[in-house]
């Protein structure tokens, strides 16, 4: 029998498990573009600024310690590393470090912590593996990508967020007309809406005094992790659920977003100088 054409969609089989097969298909790529997939960090822009912004500020002994573990890679390239492992089941362990989250009104001192690690445990037990002589080789390298990574996260205020609403992943907006959320807004649409690259964003980045750059370095991860906090509480009041974002909040937000990328590139630098100088 001749099959009679499709009047909606030409282009299905008329097939019947065919048919049944490209709706589930057709369904599975509408609910991916309304909801995007889920990638939960800076974004590998933001990552790779942080990382280049870093090389610039590392002593010659660190960088070509750096050099020789990377095998010149580079840490605008392993920037990522932390979340392309994440598509990998062998990693979900290491799922609880990319973020922390304690009441607003608490102390991370004294707060509840998460049994699988959160991300100033797991800064710690990179920097404790990298300094140990005693590590191999296949650590090293594993916990120095990794660092490079959470450092860039810790300045992403919403890893410092709220765990009622998963950091604002909870906290559904319009981004440009498209569904997004208050996280993924900070991680990666405004640097993406930006359209500068990488490279362009780090270049871009402002020129700092000795001593700007000093009063950057000051401190330890914890007063890092308060500072990215504070800057939270300003992010959650600044959109609601489901409001429609666009410009005008890249007009009043993008700066921040700028001066935690510079901010956590030179603490890495510093971080890296410490371990390696
Ligand atoms: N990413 C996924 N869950 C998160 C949380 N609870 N806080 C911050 N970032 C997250
Ligand atoms: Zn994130
Ligand atoms: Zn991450």
């Amino acid at each position: 029998m001749i099959n009679k054409p499709s009047f909606f969609i030409p282009l299905i089989p008329q097939n019947t498990s065919m048919k049944k097969l490209t709706f589930v298909l057709i369904f599975l790529l509408i609910s991916l573009q309304s909801t995007g997939s889920e990638k939960p960090d800076w974004g590998s822009t933001g990552h790779r600024v942080v990382g280049k912004i870093a090389e610039s500020h590392l002593s010659k002994k660190a960088k070509n310690k750096i050099d020789k573990l990377l095998k010149g890679q580079g840490l605008a390239f392993a920037s990522t590393f932390g979340d392309e492992i994440k598509s990998d089941p062998a990693y979900d362990k290491f799922y609880t470090w990319h973020f922390v989250n304690f009441p607003f009104d608490s102390k991370y001192e004294e707060s509840k912590k998460d049994p699988k690690g959160d991300i100033v445990a797991g800064i710690n037990y990179c920097i404790k593996v990298l300094k140990d002589e005693g590590s191999s080789e296949k650590d090293k390298v594993f916990y120095l990508k990794f660092l490079i990574h959470l450092v860039g996260d810790l300045h992403q205020p919403l890893h410092v967020g709220r765990a009622e609403d998963k950091g604002g992943n909870d906290i559904k907006v319009k981004w440009h007309y498209k569904n997004s959320n208050l996280h993924r807004v900070w991680d990666s649409e405004m640097i993406n809406s930006w359209g500068m690259s990488y490279s362009e964003l780090a270049e871009n980045a402002k020129p700092l005094s000795k001593a700007q750059v000093q009063a950057i370095e000051k401190g330890n991860l914890i007063d890092w992790t308060y500072e990215s906090q504070a800057l939270a509480k300003m992010v959650y009041a600044s959109a609601e659920m489901d409001e429609k974002l666009s410009y005008r909040y890249s007009y009043e937000h993008f700066e921040q977003v700028r001066t935690q990328l510079q901010k956590s590139g030179i603490r890495l630098a510093k971080i890296l100088n410490e371990i390696f100088g």
